[in-house]
């Protein structure tokens, strides 16, 4: 890769409830860091662009309806779930599994059925602004060993997780872990398999330790999962107080809640992802913070299955790391900007509450609402922060993952700036992003350096 600079606008989120917004320019070194970015009128500026002339280095300059912001984080993907996007919302959990997920993923067995379903849905992830995404795969290592290829070819950075789930009191006959061993061996061949692809030596597509959650998995599952991922270094991903049907299951198996059930397996570690956890108490949400996991908040998902929404600003006072998953298809969304939009629709109506035959002041929990840069902190470093990747900001020793929004492609429903909207602020811009870019306005993106989306000519 050739060292390239980018002139133009950028949208920078430099804390979680501040963005700001410069005429930039950016250089971005041989190995796909941003070695600076400086505002454009400062001498440091100067000097990048003239470097770049006297080493005949390519420059890309924006037109001024077009800026750059941070890829985005999805933390909690289904793939298997791809050929069910936007459909069977209307069950409840328990029964989605049943009568239309399980059955679904089970066909995963075939690599011939998963192979287009994965190169679509990395492609049409990337095509959204999504630079790096967390998968469940399902229990079928050679098509989950495909999805990692997939992610590689097309450049999407990703976790991906070989799901474990042997217990029958949930798991279909037709789809679960022939047994303990059987699932532990089919992991720890996953994780050497997935850090041995050639082309990932510098370690873009990551094996995770997947015990899809603790209704689907036996104790000695969970706990064997748990060894394994200290024993290879490995992150874990599960789902996590999920629903009153999910949490209910988990605490009267166990006694205690998510949280503390997987910490005493072993499951709680940095780096863990804990999809959804729209039931911790504030004891579980100083154990995570403790362990140093992290929250994948699914904010259309719930809407849909878990019956109530993440007090997410109670996550972030107790210090724990918070990023955005998508969860397709419990979500219908692959859109990380639909959901960071959704995230701050949800907090606002736990802010204020939704039943109009209560009073205002009984109706909801004040101090809940979060703001359209938090969203934006959510949807980018945030997500990256969680996993411990160095992206998600456009600073010096940062991976350019970058989406280039065209505010003036056809079809874009963003307003580029005109007339009666000359005068906008950063938070302004911000939102305008969230509530309004879509596949018409993402002209291309970058991972790590690498167009792996779109142009820019
Ligand atoms: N809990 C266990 N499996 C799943 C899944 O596939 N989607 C969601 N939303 N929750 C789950
Ligand atoms: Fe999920």
């Amino acid at each position: 890769m050739d060292e390239f600079v980018i002139r133009g606008h950028v949208i920078n989120p430099v804390a979680t409830d501040r963005a700001t917004m410069t005429d930039s320019v950016v250089h971005v070194g041989a190995d796909g860091t941003i070695m600076a970015r400086h505002d454009a009128s400062t001498p440091m500026a100067a000097q990048v662009l003239d470097h770049a002339a006297r080493h005949g280095m390519a420059v890309q300059v924006l037109s001024p309806a077009q800026l750059l912001m941070p890829g985005f984080a999805d933390l909690h993907v289904h793939a298997p779930q791809w050929p069910q996007m936007g459909r069977a919302l209307d069950l409840p959990l328990r029964d989605w599994l049943e009568q239309r997920t399980f059955p679904l993923e089970a066909r995963f067995a075939d690599p011939a059925f998963a192979a287009p379903v994965y190169d679509e849905m990395v492609r049409t992830l990337l095509a959204n602004g999504t630079t790096t995404a967390v998968f469940f795969a399902t229990i079928h290592e050679e098509s989950s060993l495909l999805l990692a290829r997939t992610c590689l070819r097309h450049g999407l950075r990703a976790h991906v997780g070989l799901v474990a789930m042997d217990d029958p009191a949930l798991c279909p006959p037709t789809y679960r872990n022939a047994g303990v061993e059987q699932a532990l061996d089919a992991t720890r061949r996953f994780i050497h398999a997935v850090r041995a692809l050639p082309g990932n030596e510098r370690g873009l597509v990551r094996p995770m330790v997947t015990p899809r959650f603790i209704p689907a998995c036996t104790d000695g599952l969970l706990r064997g999962l748990a060894a394994l991922a200290a024993a290879e270094d490995c992150l874990i991903q599960t789902h996590c107080s999920e629903s009153d049907w999910e949490h209910d299951y988990v605490r009267q198996r166990t006694g205690v809640n998510d949280t503390v059930a997987l910490d005493r397996f072993g499951l709680l570690r940095r780096g863990t992802v804990l999809a959804h956890s729209c039931f911790m108490t504030a004891d579980d949400m100083a154990l995570v913070h403790a362990r140093g996991a992290a929250i994948a908040h699914c904010p259309v998902s719930n809407a849909y299955f878990a019956g109530a929404v993440l007090p997410l600003r109670k996550a972030w006072q107790a210090g724990v790391h918070v990023g955005l998953g998508t969860d397709i298809s419990g979500g219908y969304s692959p859109s990380v900007a639909v959901n960071a939009a959704m995230a701050v629709t949800a907090s606002r109506m736990l802010d204020t509450g939704t039943d109009p035959a209560r009073t205002a002041g009984k109706r909801g929990r004040p101090g809940a609402r979060l703001t359209f840069t938090e969203g934006l902190w959510l949807a980018t470093r945030g997500g990256m922060a969680a996993l411990d990747i160095a992206a998600g900001q456009f600073d010096a020793g940062q991976a350019f993952d970058a989406i280039l929004i065209d505010r003036a492609a056809p079809g874009s429903n963003i307003l580029p700036p005109g007339p009666g909207r000359t005068d906008d602020t950063a938070a302004d811009v911000v939102q305008q992003m969230l509530c309004n870019m879509g596949r018409p306005d993402i002209r291309a993106v970058w991972v790590a350096g690498r167009r792996v989306h779109g142009d820019v000519d």
